[in-house]
């Protein structure tokens, strides 16, 4: 266990004093919690292989489930990955810094365990200023992935890094909520037609406009390119059942349901009108903007009622909603179809 230090930290003009702490607990091997515009991250020093072991520990992370590694800048970049392609290139030039991971052939100057064992590298470019602040203070790319218990809801704010690494990070810099909400768009550029593994903000659409045909995954062995959408996700410890597309009705026939059965949290747009002292509800906006925002911390809040069951009312899954309902399936046990 290490002391967690929390410092407050302004997320349009990070104090470079404050920069300048957490930098320094990255160059010596240290463990930084920083928000970035997706979810908050649990940063390390990406070319030493000690420090990111540390994450894996921090995060009871499967050592075969690859990290992402953050850069401030194109030479940064450079040091990461090696053979980019021009297509690779046309993305970075259009959507970093931004909500886009792209897979790359790894530099040798990065650890090995960041990628697991792979030859390819994830990496990105934050739109954040505290992200991109805190990487060039250090001076190394900082390996990331989000700061949650690996298996948890990711963190959008830092009270959730403290609820599920309090005593296994070093510090936590706290620059309010993060602003999108759920994690980058990951695509893998060493296959042709390159592969979204993981949907994100950057929409398939966005990306094939400006690169050509793309493909999603959907095999088995897609599956094992990105380890990390094997495992299970983004759960609360109540049982979650997700009604991808459901009338006000279904919403409230199931919830009705369940509460004979044992106390019920439901979230959705779609106001239930159930009153029962064992039901809590919270209502969001039916943008995807809004469920993005709001899904992680929802289902953490949700889980403080102590529900049996926690319902979630799905949204389109086209456009940024595609990845809202990515994330509320693998969050699932049960998905009910209308
Ligand atoms: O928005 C985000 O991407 C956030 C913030 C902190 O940047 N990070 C994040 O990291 O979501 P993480 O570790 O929770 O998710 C990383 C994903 C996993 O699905 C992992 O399997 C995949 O990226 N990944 C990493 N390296 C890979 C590689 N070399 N090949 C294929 N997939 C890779
Ligand atoms: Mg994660």
């Amino acid at each position: 266990m290490t002391q967690t230090e929390i410092l407050l930290i302004d997320h349009a003009t990070p104090q470079p004093e404050l920069i300048a702490r957490a930098a320094s607990i990255i160059k010596r091997g240290g463990l930084v919690a920083f928000p970035t515009e997706t979810v908050y991250g649990l940063g390390a020093d990406a070319t030493s292989d000690d420090a990111v072991r540390r994450i894996f520990d921090a995060k009871g992370r499967p050592a075969d489930n690859p990290l992402i590694i953050h850069v401030a800048d194109r030479q940064m970049l450079n040091r990461v990955a090696v053979d980019i392609a021009d297509t690779a290139i046309k993305l970075i030039d259009q959507f970093w810094p931004g909500p886009l991971t792209l897979v790359l052939r790894r530099a040798p100057a990065i650890a090995p365990s960041v990628s697991a064992g792979l030859d390819t590298v994830a990496v990105r470019m934050p739109d954040a200023p505290i992200a991109l602040a805190l990487i060039r203070a250090a001076g190394i790319p900082i390996a990331a992935p989000s700061a949650n218990t690996s298996g948890r809801p990711s963190p959008t704010s830092a009270g959730h890094v403290l609820e599920d690494l309090a005593g296994q990070v070093d510090m936590i810099l706290d620059g309010g909520p993060a602003a999108i909400g759920i994690e980058s768009t990951v695509i893998d550029m060493t296959v042709d037609p390159p592969v979204i593994l993981r949907p994100g903000w950057v929409t398939r659409d966005a990306i094939s406009d400006l690169i050509g045909p793309v493909r999603t995954t959907a095999s088995s062995a897609d599956l094992g390119r990105s380890p990390g959408t094997r495992y299970k996700h983004y759960s609360p410890r109540a049982r979650v059942v997700l009604i991808q597309r459901g009338s006000a009705e279904l919403i409230r026939q199931t919830c009705l349901d369940l509460l004979t059965k044992g106390a019920v949290a439901y979230l959705g747009h779609t106001p239930s009108g159930i009153s029962h002292p064992q039901f809590a509800e919270m209502i969001i906006g039916p943008a995807s903007r809004d469920y993005a925002a709001a899904i992680y911390a929802s289902l953490r809040l949700l889980d403080e009622t102590n529900p049996d069951v926690i319902v979630v009312q799905g949204i389109e899954p086209s456009g940024e909603g595609e990845a809202v309902m990515d994330r509320l399936k693998r969050a699932a046990s049960e998905v009910i179809l209308e």
